[in-house]
């Protein structure tokens, strides 16, 4: 399943994928709840590839029109780009605390990938009226909060950290799926398209960062291919709006650490974990989560796939002692090339992880070969 039919990046999230499924037929619209809804064979495997539409409420409904045929369902894999609040492991700069620059750690690039069950609620947060983000337009003050992402009396279910042996068993072979050698291959026919459209945004935006930081990053290496999280580091947060920047991606991957220690009692911070700002896992878990709770039901073993396609805050820029902003030269967000991309890299990495099982199947490697298709 994916989210965008291309109305928001102009690229359908889905176009690879449909472009190789054989025997397709689309089922009408007015038949289920689903954006498009199709059935298929992918590299020689049944398959549905729906599209939900953006947004929660979607996903959910779609995921349970899903979940009616469970016992028909063996695999259930969100795959999309998501916008990106993480640019780095931990965050560039942080509070509360002293609120200064973190230090380099791991960098985010466009196209890479996070493979995670796990899924928290943004919009779960401040539970006053009128409150607001404390020190504006400082953007290093930590945003004030009364209740928090466990407040379940306000706004329901806001943490989705519910674990079967099963789902973390699918994102495993997902994850093993990005460290063969044919991912590898399959990914690095991608190169050209990166240093063609997103290596000088790339270079500009960490310039401006280990400038206004005043940190040292050294010189990203030639892209071969996208590094891959897996759920120890990351899960997706949910939120229906663009949230602004990096107060904003502190208590973002505060809830991330939260759902994190939630799903395997481990003691992560804001500081050990990527958040992946995106909106739909919110719904999928919902439906899939509630679905899995019924007796006599087949489960649903589900997982996201999200690729990084936009940093979500500009390069924080010192102005004065401790007052940092957002920095007015970063260069604006191509749409239409990084969404691309991360939708390239994401469909790469389910295509290799069909091939896998294609070839797993006993069939030969150019029964299970494919071409990303041109788009349409
Ligand atoms: C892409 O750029 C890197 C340097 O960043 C270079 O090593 C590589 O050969 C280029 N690849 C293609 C396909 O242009
Ligand atoms: C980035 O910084 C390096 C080293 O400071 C410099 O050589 C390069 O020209 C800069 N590139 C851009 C696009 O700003
Ligand atoms: C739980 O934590 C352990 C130790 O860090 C790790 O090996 C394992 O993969 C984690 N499992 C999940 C579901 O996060
Ligand atoms: C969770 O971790 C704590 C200490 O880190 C330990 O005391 C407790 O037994 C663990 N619980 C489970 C269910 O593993
Ligand atoms: C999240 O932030 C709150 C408030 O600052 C803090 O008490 C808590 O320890 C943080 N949790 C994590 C997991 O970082």
């Amino acid at each position: 399943m994916v989210a965008d039919d291309g109305t928001f990046s102009g690229t359908s999230e889905a176009v690879f994928i449909l472009g190789l499924l054989s025997n397709k037929l689309q089922a009408p619209a007015t038949t289920n709840p689903c954006q498009q809804f199709y059935t298929g064979s992918l590299l020689g495997q049944s398959v549905v590839v729906a599209i939900s539409g953006i947004g929660p409420e979607a996903s959910a409904l779609c995921s349970t029109y899903i979940a009616e045929c469970a016992s028909n369902v063996k695999d259930f894999i969100y795959v999309v780009r998501a916008a990106v609040c993480f640019t780095q492991l931990g965050g560039a700069l942080n509070a509360p605390g002293d609120c200064a620059p973190h230090g380099f750690t791991t960098q985010t690039r466009i196209g890479d990938i996070a493979v995670t069950p796990f899924s928290v609620n943004w919009q779960c947060k401040l539970a006053s009226w009128n409150e607001q983000c404390t020190g504006y337009p400082n953007i290093c003050t930590y945003p004030t909060e009364e209740a928090g992402p466990l407040v379940r009396s306000l706004y329901g279910q806001c943490v989705f950290s519910s674990k079967t042996a099963a789902n973390t068993a699918l994102a495993d072979e997902v994850l093993a799926a990005a460290k063969t050698p044919l991912f590898a291959a399959n990914v690095l026919k991608l190169q050209a398209d990166f240093n063609a459209t997103l290596l000088a945004y790339e270079t500009t935006y960490w310039n401006l960062t280990a400038a206004g930081m005043g940190v040292n990053y050294p010189v990203l290496p030639a892209w071969t291919g996208p590094r891959l999280l897996d759920y120890t580091q990351s899960a997706e947060i949910d939120a229906q709006f663009f949230f602004s920047g990096t107060p904003w991606d502190m208590v973002a991957r505060n809830y991330t650490a939260l759902t994190l220690n939630l799903a395997n009692n481990s003691t992560l911070t804001q500081y050990d974990v990527t958040a992946v700002n995106a909106e739909e896992g919110i719904g999928v878990s919902a439906a899939l989560d509630a679905h899995n709770t019924l007796t006599g039901m087949p489960k649903i073993k589900y997982t996201f796939v999200r690729g990084a396609s936009d940093y979500l805050y500009a390069p924080p820029l010192e102005v004065s002692p401790g007052v940092w902003e957002d920095n007015p030269a970063v260069p604006p967000t191509n749409f239409d090339t990084q969404y691309l991309f991360a939708i390239q890299t994401t469909s790469t990495l389910i295509l290799t992880f069909f091939q896998l099982r294609c070839q797993a199947a006993g069939n030969s490697a150019s029964t299970c070969a494919y071409t990303l298709p041109a788009l349409p």
